[in-house]
């Protein structure tokens, strides 16, 4: 269920509680301006509407909902829960989180309750309920935004006792936990769970979050804080349920966040929704594989954008500004890979604290004729031209990426075989070759439905459960190639090595056996000649058992044995990367694995040209192009179509140019 719409919403985070009167009604005339039509309201009004426990006070927050509903707009109601007023944590005290080093925080900041405290619970689903009980029915509800950003971790007596719950109802016996988590290693069997602690820098860490004793206690204790969360989010969802059963409900997510296992929650959202901060330095495949990872949580049902900035962020060391072009490249590229919203942060800057100089659709002297505010207004221009073309649009994609949390988490808290390696650089490498081959990519959880899809690229699948292996087996087995590297295969659930020749449930798929792995610096590099590539931090030692060698290592004691291969399984293949390829290493083997099932888009040999295809529920085939290079791209045009921003048809054979950064959104016939 996602909100109803006739055109992209449009529009962002704004709190109005900050401003006079005036300044408001001048915001809604800058609003109408800019095509704005969507306001995440609520936020942060938990000191305003709840100033003590027994009094509410809704006249602001009446009056901000009642102007948006009398300007024509339409609001995403916020609980506001992650920001706590002061005295709640004056009084009650173990609202506060207690950190990694056991300090119980005092009031400060926000995003910082506990997951685990009552008095919390209490009195977030309290709020929510009069919030959901008093504008359930306005007109201006679309739809519910719960807290914000959830995520931090908790370590005090209440999230022990809670966690120690979980535990129980996960694995029922001691005896049950003790094998899962190997605790007969240095002498951990529990006897009682009373002895259990949260593992944090006083019981099984050192040098911080990643390094534990215990893989396996650590990663339940990230299990627990994602249920614990999402327990939050659910008691809010139930109270606003009680009083409006329809108006549809999400909380903003934030793309590729460790710390939150997001699979878990995507059942309980109504739409997922996620705020798009790309790190400074990234390709455009970053966002890219953020936004398809967020498609992917609602079986590539839309998401809403909640969340960008127009121009600059402010809580990096330095902020740099969004290029002329940039703001509308970034806002396409979300639509073109499923977005049906595209929301700011912020339309207002606020005048003091930490975000004065975060960017603003208005900034503090409330113009319209700033570069940033003329640029989100053409944007507004087009999405109103593109009104309801691309809502509710799927992507046919072919391809899936297998995403898994329990990967990241196991590899990246693993002693051995190499701290450098990192989760999303590998599978970003992999995502990055396929989309830049022209290959949509359905980002998936383990658990999907495989049979979509002719090509299945799990790349550092370090954890395999339940029946994963056979499913991609039956992948191969009907045609299809399954594509996997170095560190997949290696432990079961509960973070324990198989009992089985690496990579383990995979090994027959793959056709090899692997028995030992060097691991160098990051500043090493070994020749892969055959793909004239470089391998890098890991390096599997691979022996064939019926798969062919694609590839070789270069030098050392293993020079000549394989680090690509290739296995005929039933109609289909089973590739195994046994290093850290190059990006040109990992394009090459990503290619002839796309070439076999016809796969590679028409401009793959465009550089930084991106294409996505999304078909729209009257099944008109739509396919953006996204020019995210400072030059023209002059293209010819491989079928006939329409660009839907500026009504020009092309024919199929024609030239089609598109500007520096420029965009086109093609219907195709
Ligand atoms: C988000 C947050 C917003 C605002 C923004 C600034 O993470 O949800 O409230 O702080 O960052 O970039």
């Amino acid at each position: 269920m996602s909100p109803s719409s006739s055109k992209i919403p449009y529009g962002g985070d704004y709190n109005p509680e900050q401003w006079p009167q005036e300044v408001r009604d001048a915001d809604h005339r800058l609003f109408t301006k800019a095509g704005i039509d969507t306001l995440t309201v609520g936020v942060f009004t938990w000191s305003l509407t709840q100033p003590a426990e027994d009094t509410y006070d809704f006249t602001d927050l009446d009056r901000i909902l009642d102007q948006a509903a009398a300007e024509g707009r339409q609001v995403c109601l916020a609980t506001g829960t992650a920001a706590m007023p002061p005295w709640i944590a004056r009084k009650y005290p173990e609202v506060n989180r207690t950190d990694f080093e056991g300090r119980r925080h005092r009031y400060g900041q926000r995003h910082n309750f506990c997951p685990s405290s009552p008095a919390y619970r209490g009195l977030a689903t309290g709020i929510a309920a009069r919030l959901a009980e008093r504008y359930a029915d306005h007109p201006a509800l679309l739809a519910w935004h719960i807290n914000n950003e959830y995520g931090g971790v908790c370590y005090c007596a209440l999230c022990a006792e809670a966690f120690r719950e979980w535990l129980r109802d996960k694995y029922d016996s001691l005896a049950a936990l003790n094998d899962a988590w190997w605790a007969t290693f240095w002498s951990h069997r529990f006897t009682d769970w009373a002895e259990i602690e949260p593992p944090n820098a006083l019981t099984e860490h050192w040098r911080g979050p990643d390094h534990t004793a215990f893989q396996g206690i650590t990663l339940d204790y990230f299990r627990f804080t994602t249920d614990a969360l999402l327990g939050c989010f659910l008691a809010e969802k139930e109270v606003i349920r009680a009083h409006d059963p329809v108006t549809p409900v999400t909380t903003n997510f934030m793309g590729m966040f460790r710390p939150l296992d997001y699979h878990r929650w995507a059942p309980h959202l109504d739409f997922a929704s996620w705020d798009s901060y790309p790190p400074l330095d990234a390709p455009p495949t970053w966002p890219a594989l953020a936004h398809d990872l967020m498609r992917g949580l609602k079986d590539g049902a839309p998401f809403w954008l909640m969340e960008q900035t127009p121009s600059t962020t402010a809580c990096r060391d330095v902020n740099p500004l969004r290029r002329p072009g940039e703001l509308r490249l970034a806002t396409f590229q979300a639509i073109a890979h499923g977005a049906d919203a595209a929301l700011y942060f912020q339309m207002r800057a606020s005048r003091g604290a930490c975000e004065k100089y975060h960017g603003a659709v208005i900034g503090h002297a409330g113009r319209d004729d700033t570069r940033v505010f003329r640029e989100v207004a053409e944007i507004g221009r087009e999405l109103e031209v593109l009104a309801d073309a691309s809502l509710g649009a799927r992507t046919p994609a072919r391809t899936a990426l297998l995403f898994d949390w329990d990967s990241w988490w196991a590899l990246e808290i693993s002693d051995g075989p190499s701290r450098p390696v990192k989760y999303q650089e590998v599978v970003h490498a992999y995502y990055r070759a396929a989309r830049e081959a022209g290959a949509d990519v359905d980002v998936v959880p383990h658990t999907a439905d495989l049979t979509p899809y002719d090509v299945v690229l799990a790349p550092a699948l370090h954890m395999v459960k339940g029946d994963l292996a056979a499913r991609l087996e039956a992948v191969a087995a009907r045609g299809g190639t399954v594509l996997t590297t170095f560190l997949s295969g290696r432990v079961d659930e509960h973070d324990r090595a198989f009992l089985a020749d690496v990579p383990g449930p995979l090994a027959p798929l793959m056709g090899i056996r692997i028995d030992e792995w060097d691991a160098r610096p990051p500043e090493f590099t070994q020749p892969v000649a055959e793909l004239a590539s470089q391998g890098r931090l890991v390096f599997e030692i691979v022996r064939l058992r019926g798969a062919e060698t694609v590839a070789t290592y270069g030098s050392d004691f293993y020079a000549g044995t394989p680090a690509v291969t290739r296995n005929r399984y039933g109609q289909g293949e089973g590739w195994y990367i046994a290093t850290a390829l190059d990006q040109p290493g990992v394009n090459q083997v990503l290619r002839r694995v796309l070439a076999r099932h016809d796969l590679i888009g028409p401009y793959a040999d465009q550089e930084g040209l991106e294409t996505a295809a999304r078909t729209a529920p009257d099944g008109s085939r739509l396919l953006f192009l996204l020019n995210h290079t400072a030059e023209p791209a002059r293209l010819t045009a491989h079928a006939t179509a329409t660009d839907l921003l500026t009504g020009k048809q092309t024919e199929a054979g024609a030239p089609l140019t598109l500007d520096p950064r420029g965009v086109a959104v093609l219907r195709l016939q």
